[in-house]
């Protein structure tokens, strides 16, 4: 697990960018998601820079579903990425924070009218077509040329949790292989000189650590591309892959390195082409939790301490019930997803007491199933490590919760980023 600039105080207490996480608690509240932005950043130059040394046309773009809001709009904008967006509302964000728009590209496997109306209005840097009455949609309401990518289901079986796997046979994303979906939208849009085509793309997945997966989707775009310049004399001048590289949740989770998986895919990629004697295109990635992920960590409050008879064996009998759960984070109760926590004020001491961490929610929410932390008591801050992608943008009002607070913290400066929901904008839209 990568811990940014997490550090152990001179009080024993956890420190995150220079900032006191308990401080932080009591200033800020709880639940709190903390922005470690040194690590965001330094994770943004990480990739660069590996694909960098390995490729000079590779287009970076972070994918906005992981997390997204002005202030990270811009430090992904001022670290010179790019910007995948999957909605009009994503869209809309990164346009007020005054992202660069030809920089950002639209996904989605249902734009509306209104969505793509937005993008055109913008001039994106691209429109991922997914299906043949989009393309039909689009043509309608256009009224100048617009750049596109094709989106292609590669048949590429990625070893992840199947609610987040869509490279494979029967995923609802993109245009299919094997039905002749694929060559058919080709077709379609090299027909229409207003439709720009930039190449195709593929996202097979999320949470991926094998990264043979990630070679067998550059192949396989190889392949198609290949066949569709023997058929239609086009050449694609970029190939994107999408994203999905894993991130280390728990120390049991496997090492995936950056720099790997940047060898892997460019290789994969030359290979394919040499194969093929296919001119090598530029290559397009679009991560987002292994950007982010580990940026982000979540403290809560420990508002009781039960000890409860056993059901489960396996299970800690001890448990500690915290201020937040699956409102702020749905991935444990979505995908069975595994974290790791630290006692903010008793971070230097062993943490071998295992506990399972519930959330405060009507149903059974369980934050961690087994945490090992120091004896942990009511009024005690823990810090939930590696939430940074996918919790705050899945976050949801259940039982009427007030969303929490971002606050980012850099060398010791705070900043706040995004504001605590009250009642009141629970009740906003009530009539
Ligand atoms: N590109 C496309 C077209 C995508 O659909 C996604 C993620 C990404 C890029 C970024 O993938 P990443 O690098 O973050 O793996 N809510 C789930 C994850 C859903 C991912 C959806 N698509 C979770 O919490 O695990």
């Amino acid at each position: 697990m990568r811990l940014g600039t997490q550090r152990v105080n001179a009080q024993g207490r956890l420190e995150i960018g220079g900032c006191d996480a308990l401080t932080l608690a009591e200033t800020f509240g709880t639940p709190l998601y903390v922005l470690d932005e040194d690590a965001l950043r330094a994770r943004c130059r990480e990739y660069a820079a590996a694909f960098a040394a390995l490729k000079p046309d590779v287009e970076i773009a972070y994918a906005a579903k992981a997390a997204l809001n002005r202030a990270l709009c811009q430090i992904i904008a001022e670290e010179g990425l790019g910007l995948d967006v999957a909605s009009g509302g994503e869209l809309s964000t990164a346009l007020q924070a005054g992202f660069p728009p030809e920089r950002i590209h639209l996904h989605g496997v249902y734009k509306t009218d209104a969505e793509l109306q937005l993008a055109l209005e913008a001039g994106v840097g691209a429109i991922v077509l997914d299906n043949f009455e989009e393309i039909a949609r689009l043509q309608r309401l256009l009224t100048r040329e617009a750049p596109v990518l094709i989106r292609v289901a590669p048949e590429v079986d990625a070893d992840t949790h199947p609610l987040i796997r869509t490279g494979q046979r029967d995923s609802k994303f993109g245009f299919h292989l094997l039905n002749g979906d694929a060559t058919r939208a080709v077709e379609q849009v090299l027909s229409d000189s207003r439709l720009r085509l930039q190449g195709f793309h593929c996202h097979i997945g999320s949470q991926i650590s094998d990264l043979r997966a990630f070679a067998a989707a550059a192949h396989a775009m190889v392949a198609f591309a290949d066949a569709v310049r023997q058929q239609y004399g086009y050449t694609a001048p970029l190939l994107n892959i999408g994203g999905g590289l894993a991130v280390r949740y728990t120390p049991d989770d496997p090492e995936v390195s950056v720099p790997d998986y940047a060898a892997t895919l460019v290789n994969a990629l030359r290979d394919a082409c040499q194969r093929h004697e296919y001119p090598e295109p530029a290559l397009g990635i679009e991560p987002g939790r292994s950007l982010i992920a580990e940026a982000g960590v979540t403290l809560y409050r420990v508002g009781a301490v039960k000890q409860v008879p056993h059901e489960n064996p396996r299970l800690p009998r001890e448990y500690l019930i915290i201020d937040g759960g699956v409102s702020d984070n749905p991935r444990p109760q979505m995908y069975g997803a595994r974290y790791t926590a630290v006692h903010a004020s008793r971070a230097a001491e062993p943490h071998t007491r295992p506990y399972r961490i519930m959330g405060k929610h009507c149903e059974t929410d369980p934050v961690i199933d087994c945490a090992l932390l120091p004896e942990t008591r009511a009024g005690d801050v823990l810090a939930v490590l590696t939430t940074g992608a996918y919790a705050y943008s899945m976050s949801s009002q259940y039982n009427r919760y007030p969303r929490p607070a971002m606050v980012a913290v850099r060398g010791g400066v705070t900043r706040l980023i995004v504001e605590r929901e009250t009642y009141a904008d629970v009740m906003r839209m009530d009539r």
